[in-house]
């Protein structure tokens, strides 16, 4: 089973990615194949930075294989290092329907969101379909944010195998993690990097705390019994915390008498400890120069030899060759 998904590496890695992205694949090492890339070339869409796209790429490998990404299992490579992503890209468009990129939802909440709109960002899920279809990937692990995509590439996929043949291309499963689907930011929203609410997995303790600290909550006095239902926090609590611990949280929300200050204090404690041996594994990595480059410089090598027949197939079948 060949499992793949790829990480835009447009910042530093935040809880929502972690639970969203990055542990379920991890978990997959093992069970299967796992093929993960850093999507450099979707975050050009929204990235005009050079120096900051180059760093941050390489600070998502080094924080990958903080966080457990084997490189003798696994296969991790710069999107950008791999010309068959964009090349089978281009053939792909050509059966893709306008109609269907209009449907995009999240093109529309991107714009809306004052990402400036240009064709790369609108024909975006093309080149994530190219990623996907190039390596023939059974399961795609995402968020749910990302199922609408999954399923255009699959629309894709069709639309190649009826013009030119069955079996041309292979069509992938969506993967969503549906227990952690979306990870709330400090406003309650979708904790995302464009939307400035992140809390990083890296963070400096002092910085976290403070993170933390900023989690939006509303207006109820210290003393009266709250709403765990509809905290942030508490759903923050639920991804690093015992059931019970939960729980005890839960009931002291509705109790009342302990203050939102003092709970996002727990939150905090519970984060630090979760992250505190890949932080260290981390120590280890940034202390070894070159290691991060070789990893990648391996995975591209690895994936060339995985999506190159799978693209010159194409090429024959549409008559490119
Ligand atoms: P961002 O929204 O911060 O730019 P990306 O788009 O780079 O994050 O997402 C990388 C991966 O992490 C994707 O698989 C995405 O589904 C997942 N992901 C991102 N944010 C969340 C979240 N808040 N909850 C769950 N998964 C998330
Ligand atoms: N669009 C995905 C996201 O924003 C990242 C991505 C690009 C991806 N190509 C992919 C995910 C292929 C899975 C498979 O999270």
């Amino acid at each position: 089973m060949r499992i793949l998904t790829g990480l835009q590496p447009s910042g530093i890695l935040h809880i929502g990615n972690y639970f969203g992205a990055i542990k379920p694949i991890l978990d997959l090492q093992g069970r299967g194949e796992v093929f993960l890339f850093l999507a450099d070339l979707h975050a050009l869409t929204s990235l005009t930075d050079a120096n900051a796209l180059r760093e941050n790429v390489r600070a998502a490998a080094v924080d990958l294989l903080a966080c457990g990404l084997d490189p003798e299992r696994t296969t991790m490579w710069r999107q950008s290092d791999v010309a068959y992503h964009a090349e089978l890209m281009w053939i792909l468009s050509t059966v893709t329907p306008m109609g269907l990129m209009e449907r995009m939802v999240a093109y529309k909440e991107k714009t809306q969101r004052g990402i400036s709109s240009n064709v790369g960002l609108f024909t975006y899920p093309i080149l994530q379909a190219a990623d996907i279809l190039a390596y023939e990937a059974d399961r795609v692990p995402v968020g749910k944010d990302q199922k609408q995509h999954l399923e255009a590439t699959r629309d894709i996929a069709i639309k190649i195998n009826e013009a030119f043949g069955e079996g041309t291309l292979k069509l992938p499963e969506a993967q969503i993690a549906e227990d952690v689907a979306v990870v709330p930011g400090l406003d309650g929203q979708k904790m995302s990097k464009s939307y400035g609410n992140t809390i990083d997995i890296f963070m400096p303790e002092k910085a976290l705390r403070k993170r933390v600290m900023q989690i939006v909550t509303d207006s109820t006095p210290l003393e009266d019994p709250k709403d765990p239902d509809a905290s942030t926090i508490v759903a923050l609590y639920r991804l690093f915390a015992t059931a019970e611990q939960v729980q005890q949280m839960k009931d002291e929300f509705r109790a009342g008498g302990v203050g939102y200050g003092h709970f996002k204090q727990r939150l905090f404690e519970a984060i630090w400890e979760f992250y505190a041996p890949m932080r260290q594994r981390r120590e280890e990595i940034l202390a070894r120069p070159g290691y991060v480059d070789e990893v990648l410089a391996e995975g591209a090598r690895r994936a060339r030899e995985v999506a190159g027949p799978v693209v010159e197939r194409v090429w024959k079948a549409v008559g490119l060759r």
